[in-house]
């Protein structure tokens, strides 16, 4: 029979198709140095953990030289190992390691930026208004008198105009640069041949060493209207129904698509396949199912499933329109509850679901909606089941299998995320789901690092311990536990992983899908309980009923 193990130890050429993804913030994942904050070589020693809960593939954050303005997505150079995470030659056994263990290897490529510690960025404010190092930037001259006003209206996702403004060496204030994150992050000219070339030189250096495969950061941002348009108030995503040519002046620019068919062709150009995940938030699906043509990128994240709120009818329309759109571009879906952007699926369901107001799903959005925990661990554990019981590949945010909650209550003067000092502290930031993992109920850093080291990097919650790994290991109602059933399941199923559904009419308020040969999911997302169809139960995420199915409870079923 046919089942993903086997198809992984046949040296599927399609691996990526159905795999299990799982998300390292290498920060915040384990501290072997014991200097608070996470390295390789901490990645390393919990390479079993990994194996045991049954990964196909590690995603680690940027690992690359930065100087930390926004936790490493400002990359100073793109072809070495920041030294606080450790060395080249930790990251080399690192992958050794984690191939050996069948893992593979996912790196994070920041396109759309730099760091302004980079040197060509150095370069271009030493070289001045009109020099060639200035073109592998967005450099303008200001609007309004003395060029004292930005150049355009557009606003940086951490508050403010998305411009900052250069002294010249004459220490006269000059031209003003191009950044949508934060001021240390300038957005580099992907109209010019050498920031084509430096990039396409690091995949090849790194695929060189191995890694299989690049998550690409801010994917539909890379291309600029020509003429830096202003915005003028545009919608983004754009609304459906938005007429065909009608385009924002800075996501998802049409141009951005040649740049990753060159990229695919650097991919396809080494044996076994080397695969990319767009990180591309653009809401309607065939503007993201454009970037997974078959001469493009390989998958992308469905942040539209993220963002569903936990009401079945949502969650119905979501699958339906991804699956469709994917289809028809023969790429798979991806399922995806959580990363280190947004707030912890635990916290994020625990909310009143029908109160969840659109738009990016970061606890900012949250902050005023009560919070009932228990029943947003519940669908948690149901929407694991979810995500991966349906057609194609699924990530894991590290910790997720641990039910973190968001850590809310950081106060402000200790949170790091520049979003904080970007909105003057109107926006309290990401933090809250990149706190350091509890690996141990206790020591001075659950685990995270040796007793006795430096404090971790975020202040950790005093009962953090209860949700550590070893608090939960060999619990059955844990959700360590639920992740490791699920994922074994998983992995010997020959009807999971990529392919096809079909749905169940179970009542409205119910999820219910079969998929070949044999398997069903149902998912129960109203408030009585429902009945199930006959059938062995493989895995549920909680106590079932004598024969139904609970309120915000799922269950895999093996049917005859
Ligand atoms: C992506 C990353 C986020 C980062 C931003 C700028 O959205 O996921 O963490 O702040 O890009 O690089």
């Amino acid at each position: 029979m046919t089942t993903l193990r086997s198809r992984e130890a046949a040296g599927d050429t399609d691996w990526w198709r159905s795999a299990v993804v799982y998300q390292i913030y290498p920060r915040s994942f384990a501290d072997d140095n014991g200097d608070g904050v996470g390295d390789i070589n901490g990645i390393r020693s919990r390479l079993p953990h990994l194996a045991r809960l049954g990964v196909d593939a590690i995603w680690i954050n940027p690992w690359y030289p930065s100087p930390m303005k926004d936790a490493g997505y400002d990359v100073s150079d793109y072809r070495a190992i920041e030294p606080v995470f450790g060395t080249m030659a930790d990251a080399e056994a690192l992958m050794a390691e984690a191939h050996a263990l069948g893992i593979r290897v996912i790196l994070d490529i920041v396109p759309n930026h730099t760091s302004d510690q980079h040197p060509w960025f150095q370069a271009a404010l030493a070289a001045g208004p009109g020099s060639p190092e200035r073109a592998r930037y967005i450099f303008r001259d200001g609007r309004g008198p003395g060029g004292d006003l930005p150049p355009n209206d557009w606003r940086s996702e951490f508050g403010g105009p998305a411009w900052s403004r250069v002294t010249e060496a004459d220490g006269r204030p000059g031209q003003w640069y191009l950044r949508l994150f934060a001021p240390e992050q300038p957005d580099v000219n992907w109209d010019h041949p050498d920031v084509h070339a430096e990039f396409e030189q690091s995949l090849r250096f790194w695929f060189d060493r191995g890694v299989d495969g690049f998550r690409i950061d801010v994917a539909h941002g890379l291309v600029k209207d020509a003429g830096l348009a202003d915005v003028a108030g545009l919608e983004f995503p754009l609304p459906d129904g938005t007429p065909e040519g009608v385009e924002h002046p800075h996501w998802d620019q049409p141009g951005v698509h040649d740049i990753f068919r060159r990229w695919r062709a650097v991919a396809d150009s080494y044996d076994g396949p080397r695969v990319f995940c767009g990180e591309i938030w653009v809401g309607r699906d065939h503007r993201l199912t454009a970037y997974l043509r078959p001469d493009e990128l390989h998958t992308a994240f469905n942040f539209n499933f993220l963002m569903a709120p936990w009401l079945a009818s949502a969650l119905r329309e979501t699958i339906t329109s991804t699956l469709a759109a994917h289809a028809a571009v023969g790429a798979p879906a991806t399922w995806v509850l959580g990363n280190h952007d947004v707030c912890r699926p635990v916290s994020r369901y625990a909310r009143p679901q029908d109160r969840v107001r659109e738009g990016f799903p970061s606890l900012q959005g949250y902050l005023g909606l009560p919070a009932d925990l228990d029943a947003g661990r519940r669908r948690a554990r149901a929407a694991a089941l979810l995500s991966l019981a349906l057609p194609g590949g699924a990530y894991v945010f590290a910790g997720e299998e641990l039910g973190l909650p968001e850590v809310e209550d950081i106060p402000l003067e200790a949170r790091q995320d520049p979003m904080v000092a970007g909105t003057g502290g109107a926006n309290i930031g990401r933090d809250g789901c990149r706190v350091p993992l509890p690996w141990t109920t206790d020591g001075s850093s659950f685990g995270f690092g040796p007793d006795g080291g430096a404090a971790p990097w975020l202040p950790q919650p005093p009962d953090w311990g209860r949700w550590s790994t070893a608090a939960q290991e060999g619990d059955p109602a844990s959700f360590l536990e639920l992740y490791r059933a699920a994922l074994s399941v998983r992995g010997g199923h020959p009807a999971l992983g990529d392919g096809a559904l079909a749905w169940v009419d179970a009542g409205p308020d119910v999820l219910a899908f079969t998929r070949e040969p044999g398997f069903g999911c149902w998912v129960n997302l109203g408030t009585d309980p429902v009945p199930l169809p006959a059938g062995r139960v493989l895995v549920a995420s909680g106590p079932l009923g004598d024969g139904a199915l609970p309120a915000d409870t799922a269950a895999w079923l093996a049917l005859g």
